[in-house]
């Protein structure tokens, strides 16, 4: 749909090549990204001693990694996150308090997810990328690409989907257009990081097919396609080994079969021993639980330090394993803002709050709409608008991802600025947050099992404030319509480590409930005003078998970044036609979904990953189990038809044809979504998986034909026992429609 990215790859790959000096030569990786040659770092590195090149393999400071001065190497400076460049640390451990580092706070990994554009993801890598090199960062920990296996997990504000194929999509725009300002891009966290129970040490089992179908390909995609630079290994176990130097999921898929010739950086104290570090491929070693003092830091502390120098001087380990770390940290420094010049960024510009705003306004999905919406604010004299999150900021929580905003519109004051004179609005909070900290399953199997067993303290936090309540009852009763903001928060001042709350990182969701007694609160204000829109915050969904049959409208908004109140407003009153489409399935409690119906979550010390493959709509579908909302479901002021489905094949590629028009009264745009099905498979394979999808604007009466090209891997599966990827001849069918439930166009296919 938007052609700019592609263009704008071009010019930079011109660039690229134009500046490139005799030093330069083409990698195996995307032609756009150039290194320096291997015979020059070979030299650079003999020039090193153990010391130096042991300085460069772990952290000197709690974002950088060390240099050489000696030999002109700079430190390698790293800064989070997936959705804005992170506060200031300086060299320290805490966020500095008067750093001049204001930021643009962009929608949330799962916002642009749900965008499903393509050149979105490509513009909101740029964005970052531009405001990561005018604040001298040379890497940037994004994008958060694990799969959401659950809707408990704490992160999946930050990560994008269910789906591999369109979290490998997105992921691959958003690298892409990261590193073409020369900063590199960290997709993390590699791999099988579902969870935050436990993070330190759960260790994942999953069978090596789930894996590669599932939970590994979106990591390809970003490597092979996209060209990262850099990756960030993982907390967590998979099969008993831990993520950042497993032999397996490192050493020989990463960077063998997959040829990765970046960076493989740790999680921050992801390292759990020197012996599989210095052997598994881990380059760079950040973070420790070995510091004792974070006030006073020995970084010759560090795993990748002072313990690797005595294996090495011991023989116990060749140096050689060191050098290849080394090689790999100079290539991502010559290739990135570290030893190369990319021009200047810039941050804070009125370019880039357009970009947040533009991914809020495709991100943002409609999911029900009896008619109520578009608001017509001429005709409106009173609105109520109701619920703490209408006028919370978001952007300052949530962990390791948090930004300082330069500014962050509430969604009270976009509806105020919407509106202005044309009518009366009115603001009530309606119901107020409030903790126990034994809500959360903590980062330890104990609290854990505390939470669970707490529930008196689940009831408490579910229950209103009857105060606050009654006031926005009233008020709902008096407006001529209400837009009730509420959903999920953040985090919150006075919670334990990482001020965690539901979603946040290191802390899970203990259910789906509504919290702070919001769902009773909606059922009164719907028992009073028809015109009631419900608008939900948050990385998940909630429960909604209460509240959403007698709600006409509801609107989901994730976390929708600074102008994320703009885009609401917009949206509500129609001067933004919504077309954002689920990246998740949204069922009303999260023990319906595979992770917890038919496999393990959070699990005790070890979790299974026993649904395998059948994650998120795999699952549903396959099963046929009930959803309230699925997969690549998003409503639209205006209405599509699908039509003439026209499959053929070409140069061993399978070309999807079908046509899309828009059938309403206004401008709107639809995701055309492809699935494959193998009808008669000899193992077991989902009803549906996503092969491709196009997002198409049209006006009204419009029709365009969109073309979507299936490579064979679209129709291969992994084999549990031959552990290779397979294509099984035989039929398949294509399904094209717009959401995984809602399929308009089929065609059968012999292969
Ligand atoms: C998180 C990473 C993050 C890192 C640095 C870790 O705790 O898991 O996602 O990039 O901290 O802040």
């Amino acid at each position: 749909m938007n052609q700019k990215p592609f263009i704008l790859t071009i010019i930079a790959l011109l660039s690229l090549i134009i500046s490139c000096s005799t030093d330069y030569e083409e990698t195996t990786q995307s032609a756009a990204h150039m290194s320096v040659s291997e015979a020059k770092l070979d030299s650079l590195i003999n020039l090193m001693t153990l010391d130096e090149k042991l300085n460069l393999i772990h952290a000197s400071s709690s974002f950088t990694s060390g240099g050489i001065p000696r030999l002109g190497i700079p430190e390698l400076v790293f800064s989070d996150g997936p959705h804005g460049v992170r506060h200031e640390h300086g060299r320290g451990w805490y966020a500095l308090e008067d750093a001049d580092d204001k930021a643009t706070y962009l929608p949330v990994g799962i916002c642009l997810a749900s965008t499903w554009n393509k050149g979105l993801g490509y513009d909101y890598g740029e964005v970052l990328g531009n405001e990561a090199k005018e604040r001298g960062k040379n890497v940037l920990l994004g994008p958060g690409i694990n799969i959401i296996r659950s809707p408990l997990n704490g992160r999946n504000f930050e990560y994008l989907s269910e789906d591999p194929y369109l979290t490998g999509t997105m992921g691959v725009g958003y690298v892409k257009g990261l590193q073409d300002q020369g900063v590199a891009a960290c997709p993390k966290h590699y791999t099988a990081n579902n969870q935050e129970t436990d993070r330190h040490n759960i260790n994942a089992i999953i069978s090596k097919r789930a894996l590669h179908e599932i939970y590994l390909p979106a990591f390809k995609d970003v490597v092979q396609d996209g060209g990262a630079w850099s990756v960030m290994g993982a907390y967590n176990k998979v099969n008993g080994q831990y993520a950042t130097h497993h032999e397996y999921l490192v050493n020989e898929v990463l960077k063998g079969e997959w040829g990765f010739d970046g960076v493989l950086l740790s999680d921050w104290a992801s390292v759990k021993d020197t012996r599989e570090a210095l052997l598994y491929g881990t380059d760079i070693e950040m973070g420790t639980e070995l510091l004792r003092d974070l006030n006073n830091p020995e970084y010759d502390e560090f795993y990748l330090a002072q313990p690797a120098r005595e294996l090495i001087e011991s023989g116990e380990i060749e140096e050689r394993y060191v050098d290849e770390k080394v090689r790999r940290i100079l290539r991502l420094m010559h290739r990135s803002t570290a030893m190369n010049d990319h021009g200047p960024g810039k941050r804070n510009v009125e370019e880039h709050q357009q970009k947040a705003l533009e991914v809020a306004r495709e991100g943002i999905v409609l999911l029900k709409n009896d008619g109520l919406l578009p608001f017509n604010a001429n005709e409106i004299q009173t609105i109520a608008v109701i619920g703490h999150n209408a006028n919370r900021l978001f952007a300052e929580r949530g962990g390791s991802s948090q930004v300082k905003p330069l500014y962050e519109v509430t969604p009270l004051e976009g509806i105020q600025t919407l509106v202005g004179d044309n009518a009366e609005v009115l603001y009530a909070e309606g119901y107020e947050p409030y903790y126990d900290e034994s809500l959360f399953r903590g980062a330890s199997g104990d609290a854990a099992s505390q939470s669970r067993e707490n529930m008196e303290d689940v009831e408490l936090a579910r229950s209103a404030n009857e105060e606050l309540m009654q006031e926005a009852v009233a008020l709902a009763e008096q407006a001529d319509a209400v837009i009730f903001v509420g959903g999920w928060i953040h985090g919150h001042e006075g919670m334990p480590w990482g001020e965690g709350t539901y979603d946040a990182e290191a802390r899970d969701k203990l259910n789906l409930e509504l919290i702070f007694g919001q769902e009773e609160l909606i059922r009164q204000i719907n028992r009073v005003n028809d015109n009631t829109a419900v608008v939900l915050m948050g990385g998940s969904n909630v429960e909604m078998s209460g509240w959403l049959p007698e709600t006409s409208a509801y609107l989901h908004a994730w976390y929708p970044g600074m102008e994320g109140g703009t885009a609401i407003a917009e949206i509500l009153f129609g001067e933004v036609n919504p077309s954002g489409k689920l990246p998740v399935t949204f069922a009303d409690s999260h023990e319906m979904y595979p992770s917890h119906a038919v496999g393990e979550f959070p699990g005790n010390e070890s979790v299974e990953y026993t649904e395998d493959i059948f994650v998120g709509y795999r699952y549903f579908d396959t099963e046929d189990k009930p959803v309230t909302f699925p997969f690549g479901f998003g409503l639209s002021y205006t209405t599509f038809e699908l039509s003439d489905l026209n499959v053929a094949r070409e140069d061993g590629t399978l070309l999807v044809q079908a046509t899309v028009t828009n059938t309403g009264d206004r401008t709107g745009a639809e995701v055309v979504q492809v699935y494959v099905h193998h009808r008669d498979p000899s193992v077991e394979r989902p009803m549906r998986e996503l092969k491709g999808f196009e997002k198409v604007e049209l006006e009204p009466g419009v029709s365009a034909i969109v073309t979507i090209e299936l490579e064979e891997s679209a129709f291969q599966y992994y084999h549990p026992e031959e552990l290779e990827w397979v294509l099984e001849p035989g039929e398949y069918e294509i399904q094209v429609g717009s959401s995984s439930r809602d399929i308009k166009l089929r065609a059968d296919i012999d292969l």
